[in-house]
């Protein structure tokens, strides 16, 4: 028989590594809360137009890294993104009539095709936020601030904040016209990526990787010099709250991002530990994009990181709590079954994580297993300890065996777990 391979891009998480998953996935929902973010659930799959629509037709998302199903005569895509279905959902409900707006977080699984490579699947999870129907400038400050204490909580450290400010829709024609005229003359040196975006989207010249492309465009004008009033007083305004706070970054006029809605603030954490793909996470402001998806036309601020990533500059200390049994019972011999089935299912009411051995195992067997778990004791119940009503525990740790009063068991899990 064929053995089957998990497909290329994507990853199995095991248990002894899904623990992991949940600590961080618990500490963005706590923290979250703490800010009045509620979570938002959509489905995988999405018109492909959405976005098409949103992310941009000039995007190396769109362009090539989408997986799309046409089926029935629909066109479904894979989400390669959680703003554009979160907004989608978000007119949907009618919550963009809703006055004061929301703050709506979401978790779960992407889908871009890209060449996989260290920090980079094709199926990966991003843990986002959106904070739709507000321009105000401190949120966005509040948002990222809410994001550095997070890393913190996590213990992440040697990352990088860069700030940008990419205009808007008033500002950003002058400085698309500038750029075209500075790359026009260099056009033949560009790589046939980047003679396309002239034509498409001049700003997505700042993606490309080629390095003759960057050197090329190393004097090319910057957004920063081109912002219009509105854009420049709100940029100044988050540097100030930023600043509030304590909290560093780098201006960096070149970054752009990789999606075309966003408008102002757009920036993106790095991380050293990351290597080539070093962007640990990225956001900005999307005014606009919930008009053009067919809303109100409210304002929006968000950003999403890649658990994958973060996992990788997690330090190995900060590890999930422990999923594994904290109680094996051992039946010896098939008599005893009924009886450890019942001790089992005391001891799990009264709040312990109890694996009941099945089969007929030997003594060693099970305490073999019972190391290899972490149980951190074994109830033995044999024909004779069922007979003088006592079970025996061994504590695995220190090999510290006694006998307790099966009646009593469940008790004294009680109070253990009050303890704990
Ligand atoms: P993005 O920068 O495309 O932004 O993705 C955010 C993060 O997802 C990246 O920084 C990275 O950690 C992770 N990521 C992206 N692609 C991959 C991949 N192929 N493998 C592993 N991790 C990956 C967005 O998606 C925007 N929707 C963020 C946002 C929310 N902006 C406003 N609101």
């Amino acid at each position: 028989m064929a053995r089957y391979q998990n497909v290329r891009g994507t990853r199995d998480i095991l248990p002894g590594e899904s623990e992991r998953w949940h600590l961080v996935e618990e500490l963005a929902r706590e923290t979250f809360g703490r800010y009045g973010f509620r979570e938002i659930r959509t489905p995988v799959m999405e018109p492909t137009d959405l976005f098409v629509r949103s992310v941009g037709a000039s995007t190396d998302i769109v362009r090539k890294e989408m997986f799309t199903l046409e089926m029935g005569g629909d066109s479904m895509t894979l989400r390669p993104e959680g703003t554009a279905p979160t907004v989608r959902a978000f007119i949907q409900a009618g919550l963009d009539r809703v006055a004061g707006g929301d703050r709506l977080y979401y978790i779960g699984p992407m889908f871009r095709y890209e060449r996989p490579q260290k920090g980079r699947q094709r199926q990966f999870h991003q843990i986002g936020v959106e904070v739709l129907g507000s321009d105000d400038p401190l949120v966005d400050a509040e948002t990222i601030e809410m994001l550095l204490y997070m890393l913190e909580r996590l213990e992440v450290s040697g990352t990088k904040l860069a700030l940008n400010s990419v205009g808007d829709r008033a500002c950003r024609p002058a400085f698309r016209e500038a750029l075209r005229e500075f790359l026009g003359p260099r056009l033949q040196r560009l790589c046939p990526d980047c003679q396309r975006r002239y034509e498409e989207n001049p700003l997505r010249v700042f993606d490309c990787k080629v390095e003759r492309c960057a050197e090329e465009i190393a004097a090319a004008p910057a957004m920063l010099d081109y912002l219009c009033e509105g854009c420049r007083a709100h940029f100044e305004a988050v540097r100030s709250y930023l600043d509030g706070y304590g909290v560093a970054y780098e201006v960096n006029p070149r970054m752009v991002r990789g999606l075309d809605y966003y408008v102002r603030t757009a920036f993106e954490i790095l991380s050293e530990g990351l290597g080539a793909q070093n962007s640990l996470m990225g956001g900005g402001r999307y005014d606009g994009l919930i008009g053009e998806l067919g809303g109100k036309d409210i304002p929006g601020f968000g950003w999403a990181l890649g658990v994958e990533r973060l996992l990788m500059v997690m330090p190995s200390r900060v590890a999930g709590r422990p999923a594994g049994p904290e109680v094996l019972v051992a039946p010896l011999g098939p008599a005893s079954r009924p009886a450890a089935a019942i001790a089992a299912r005391a001891l799990r009411r009264a709040g312990l994580r109890v694996l009941l051995e099945g089969g007929d195992r030997s003594l060693t067997a099970s305490l073999r297993r019972a190391d290899r778990l972490g149980a951190a004791r074994v109830l033995v119940l044999g024909e004779r300890e069922i007979a003088s009503g006592q079970a025996l525990v061994r504590d695995m740790r220190t090999g510290e065996q006694r006998m307790v009063p099966i009646a009593e068991l469940a008790r004294l899990a009680e109070e253990k777990v009050r303890e704990a």
